[in-house]
Order: structure tokens, then sequence, then C-alpha cells
């Protein structure tokens, strides 16, 4: 049977046809979403029907129930998830997040994104994604602590340096990786420091980590101007998200010489069409814990921001930002994609009649594992380099991986995100194939 007569009733899936076309009608399922482009690309690529079904499941989903002691003196049970999409081509790799809304479906999305990222920059990890539901905003530090420290030892013989390793994502930084290395080195009674990426960097990390995954998202804009023959200079970008991304992304953007006219948090946005001052924001944002309020820009409502009028959109948030509901109005040439899952497959097609150039996410933000894979390797090494060699390395890996992209979006005639996941397939599969199923 070839991949295009494929069965979808042979296709396995955590969720079944009829939950995954309901999912796609309201746009806010990412495991849905993703299936669809996996789907998509899969076809394109006539890929062998038994890969297929492989790489449409995860190959291990971890539930875990974890007690934590809170400072009121009672037990809260917090559910959290890890899951490892694919091993194929090297350890797991991906973030860990707290959120209030995590789900399965959304860590299974984010686990896939991670196998598709990493393939796409060819780097020698498979993809994993983690997360814990709670309200880290209402959480103490002790609490997060120790609830962080409780996770990790639930899932300790899951993770490791050579078996899944992972990192920072929403709501979790390099402290949290701090606790998580703690606690994996005393269950191992030594110091491991390869267990997880995202570090501070006296503990193992890497120069240049933090500021990755926004230097990755620059080097993306710069090229698609270059590849759409459009200068740099001055040219106004929006972002969404002012965390580790979006501030990153805007702060590299501004000394590169582009406009930051608008940033869009959650409960807020700012404008300013000669450009906003991104350090002096940062300073502000640091003292009174918010962007609201800074008063060398306007006020305005976030999702207006989404679509204004720019030469550039960032979403460097959360995912299903860009909907059916709005992608017909979104006035940006470009839209690089910082956060994971930003656009519906519904709102892809409108941006694609519209003839927006769409950086994809499994392309736009790998800058991160990029750098987090850097990390491992130092590390691993126990040798640690210069940023400037750390950020020459990530550089020249965006710039070969856009060109890739590019390259197979031209060959293939398809849109640049299906062009990635369609080289992130073929590298997996190639993969699989050669390693054979083992029985
Ligand atoms: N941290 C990394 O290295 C990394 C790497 C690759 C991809 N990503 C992705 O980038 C996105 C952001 O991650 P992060 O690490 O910057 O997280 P973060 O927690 O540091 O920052 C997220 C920011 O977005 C804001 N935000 C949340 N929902 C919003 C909304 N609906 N509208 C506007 N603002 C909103 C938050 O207030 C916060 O400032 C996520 O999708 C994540 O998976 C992160």
């Amino acid at each position: 049977m070839s991949a295009t007569e494929l069965d979808p009733i042979s296709t396995p899936s955590p969720i079944s046809a009829a939950e995954i076309a309901n999912a796609m009608k309201q746009e806010t399922n990412p495991w849905a979403a993703q299936a669809a482009r996996f789907e998509f690309a899969a076809r394109k690529l006539n890929l062998d029907p038994g890969i297929w079904r492989v790489l449409s499941l995860p190959s291990r989903e971890i539930i875990v129930h974890i007690p934590v002691a809170m400072d009121n003196g009672q037990v809260q049970v917090f559910t959290g998830y890890r899951v490892q999409h694919s091993i194929a081509r090297g350890p797991a790799k991906g973030g860990i997040r707290y959120a209030p809304d995590v789900s399965l479906d959304e860590v299974r999305a984010l686990a896939a994104w991670m196998t598709w990222k990493c393939a796409v920059v060819n780097i020698p990890f498979g993809g994993a994604k983690g997360g814990v539901i709670c309200d880290p905003q209402k959480m103490s530090q002790g609490e997060l602590e120790r609830m962080t420290r409780r996770y990790t030892a639930s899932l300790i013989e899951f993770i490791g340096p050579e078996k899944d390793v992972p990192a920072p994502d929403v709501n979790t930084n390099e402290q949290t990786m701090a606790w998580i290395m703690d606690t994996y080195s005393m269950h191992m009674g030594q110091t491991v420091t390869g267990v997880v990426t995202g570090k501070p960097l006296d503990l193992g990390g890497s120069r240049g980590r933090r500021e990755a995954t926004g230097r990755g998202v620059s080097v993306m804009c710069d090229q698609s101007l270059k590849y759409l023959a459009k200068p740099c200079d001055s040219c106004r970008v929006i972002v969404q998200g002012f965390g580790n991304v979006g501030s990153n992304t805007a702060a590299i953007l501004a000394q590169k010489g582009y406009k930051i006219i608008g940033i869009a948090e959650y409960n807020g946005g700012l404008i300013n069409r000669n450009g906003i001052n991104i350090p002096a924001l940062l300073k502000y944002r640091a003292a009174n814990g918010t962007i609201n309020g800074f008063t060398e820009a306007e006020p305005i409502d976030p999702a207006e921001l989404l679509v204004t009028e720019c030469d550039i959109l960032i979403p460097a948030a959360t995912e299903n930002v860009i909907t059916s509901q709005n992608a017909g109005k979104v006035k940006a040439r470009i839209l690089c994609e910082g956060a994971n899952g930003p656009t519906t497959a519904a709102a892809d097609e409108i941006l694609a009649e519209n003839g927006v150039f769409v950086v994809p996410d499994i392309l736009a933000n790998s800058g991160g594992v990029t750098t987090s894979y850097f990390e491992w390797v130092q590390d691993r090494q126990g040798y640690f380099w210069a940023e400037v060699d750390v950020n020459d390395r990530l550089d020249r890996i965006m710039r070969e991986s856009f060109e890739a992209v590019l390259s197979y979006a031209t060959t293939h005639k398809v849109n640049n995100r299906i062009a990635a996941y369609m080289l992130a397939i073929d590298r997996v599969a190639f993969t699989i194939k050669q390693r054979g199923i083992y029985a």
C-alpha cells in the first residue's frame, strides 16, 4: 500500500479522527495542528506507511502525580507529564513548562515539534517535552523547588544525558534547571551536568544560551529580508510576548538596527512607531514587573498589535494566536514564529493566500535547542567555549537550515512550514530505516 492510499483507520493516533476533526475546527488543540501538518508533509514525501505509523505516535508518555508540601502545611498534588516522541536520532530533548493550562495533547504536540526541530537543524537529538499543571505565579520559590525536585525524582529513570535532556520553557528558567540537575545528581551519587540544558553558567551552562532562541529568531529575520531583497534598516517589527524569547529577540533585533514598534503582553500592549527603547523597557519591566505604564510608548490592545501594519510580526508567547479569525487581517510581510505552534493550520492557508512569508516555528525558534546542543557537548567535554564561538556556530547552523528549508520549498513547491516538516520527516525516517525495527 502506498502512503497516499494509507487507510486513516490504520494510522495510529492518541486521539480519534473525530476528535482531530473537531479540534481542527476549533483551532485549539496543538496535537491536531501538529498531526495535520505531519500528515500533509508525509503524503508529499510518499512516506513509507510503517514509518508513518511509527512517527504518528509518541514513543513514550509518562504521567506523574506529584505530592508537594505547600507553605501552609497542606499537601497539594500536581499532575505532570513527560512525553518522548522519538529517540531515533539521539537522546530525547525538550523543555519543561509550568502553566495552569498544560495538557497531555499540548505536551505531545510540543514533543513532536522537538523531533522535527532537532532534525531541521540536523543535531543528534530526538524530541520530548514536559509540563506540570500548576500556577507558578501563585507559588513561592520553596513550593516551586519542592515540586520541581519531586517531578524530577518521579522521572529519574527516564531522563539522563544519554536518554532525555530537559530544558527551560514557559515559566521555567535557569534556577529550575539547577534544581533538576541537583536532584538528578543526588540520585546518581555524582554531579551530572549534562542531564539538563539552560543551566546557570556556573553549573555547566553555556555562554549565549539565555539569548540563543532570540538570536536564532533574529538570524531568521535577517535571512528572510535577504531572501525577499528588503533592507533591514528601520524595518518595523512587532513582538508578542516579552519573556525569554520575545525580550531577547526584541533586544537583539534592536541592536541590529530593526525598529521594534510594538510589544504585546497578555495583559497589555505598547506601540511607538518611532521604535521602542528596548533596554529601557527591560529596565522598566524588571523594576515594575509589567510593561504596562511604560511612558515612552502608547498603550494598545495586545490583540490589535497582531494585526497592526508592520514588516515583521513575531509571535513569541504561546500557541494558537494566529487563527482563521485574525490571519486575514495580518498586515506583516513576514511572520517569524518565535513561539511553538502560534499559527493554526486553518490560518496557514489564509496567510499563504495573502502572500505572507512564514518562517515556521520548527525552524525559527530552533536557536534555543541548537545552543542547548552546544551546552550538552560542552558538559560532556568539560571544556567551555567563548561566547563568540557559540554565537558564530549558532548563526551558521541557522543560516544553513534556512537555506535547506527554502530549497525544499522550491523543489517540492510547498510552503515553508510544509518544507520544514518534509525535511525533518525525511531525516528522521532515513535514520529509522537505517536502524531497522528492533524485534
Ligand atoms: N525558552 C526557549 O529557549 C524557547 C525555545 C524555543 C521555543 N520557545 C517557545 O517560545 C514561547 C515563549 O517561551 P519563553 O521561554 O519565552 O516563555 P516565557 O515564560 O519566558 O515568556 C512568555 C511570555 O509571553 C507572555 N504571554 C503569555 N501568553 C500571552 C498572550 N496570550 N499574549 C501575549 N503575551 C503572552 C508571558 O507573559 C511571558 O512574558 C513558547 O511557545 C515556547 O515553547 C521557547
